[in-house]
């Protein structure tokens, strides 16, 4: 028997199944906090994504209790500087944080070289699912959001973030009451080119 075959079959298997069980679940305990040891661990899970030259480019900030506020409203801020005045919006984002016990912003340091500066963005975005599956792992339940302004001032100085970061989520974290929608995907389309 090859074990090895077997043990990589048996990893293959525990893998798949944890990246299909995970969903994006905004459903959540607002008040079962989610102890900051686990975000630390989750944070460093995402800093195990392939990284061209090595830029180390993850940035985190999370956001708590009164924190979340204080994350609206610095977004809200960002997006009447940037011209709107969409009261409904702006009070949206104002309150949308406190929806879970904590708020997981996470950016991609900018980079001078256009390339560089593109690939810090994908390491990013592969260290995020890295994050996501951690969190699938322990129970939590997850939702990635598009910040409502990728790179506004308020928010990225609160965040403690230099200029030019970018931010690639705002990820929603907190133990779940329900579940997501079911997950579906579509075949993927493979091209063949053998010869
Ligand atoms: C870069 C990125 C940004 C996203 N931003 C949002 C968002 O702003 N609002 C939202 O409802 N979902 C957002 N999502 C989550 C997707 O809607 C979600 O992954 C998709 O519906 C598939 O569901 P699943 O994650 O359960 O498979 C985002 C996902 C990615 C990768």
């Amino acid at each position: 028997m090859d074990t090895t075959a077997s043990t990589n079959g048996e990893s293959f298997e525990i893998l798949r199944q944890l990246i299909v069980e995970r969903r994006t679940n905004m459903m959540v305990d607002r008040e079962r906090s989610v102890p900051g040891s686990t975000i630390r661990d989750l944070c460093d899970l995402a800093m195990w994504a392939p990284n061209h030259k090595r830029t180390w480019p993850w940035r985190f900030a999370t956001f708590t209790g009164e924190g979340r506020m204080r994350l609206g409203e610095a977004a809200a801020m960002d997006l009447i500087a940037g011209g709107s005045d969409d009261e409904s919006k702006i009070g949206k984002v104002r309150r949308k944080y406190a929806r879970t016990p904590v708020v997981l912003v996470i950016g991609s340091a900018p980079d001078d070289h256009a390339t560089f500066h593109d690939e810090n963005r994908d390491a990013v975005a592969a260290g995020i699912q890295n994050l996501l599956l951690g969190a699938t792992a322990l129970g939590l339940a997850s939702f990635w959001s598009t910040a409502p302004v990728i790179d506004g001032p308020n928010t990225l100085e609160l965040c403690g973030f230099e200029s030019g970061t970018r931010i690639i989520g705002m990820i929603y974290l907190g133990w779940p009451t329900g579940e997501g929608l079911p997950g579906e995907r579509p075949e993927p389309e493979i091209t063949i080119v053998d010869s």
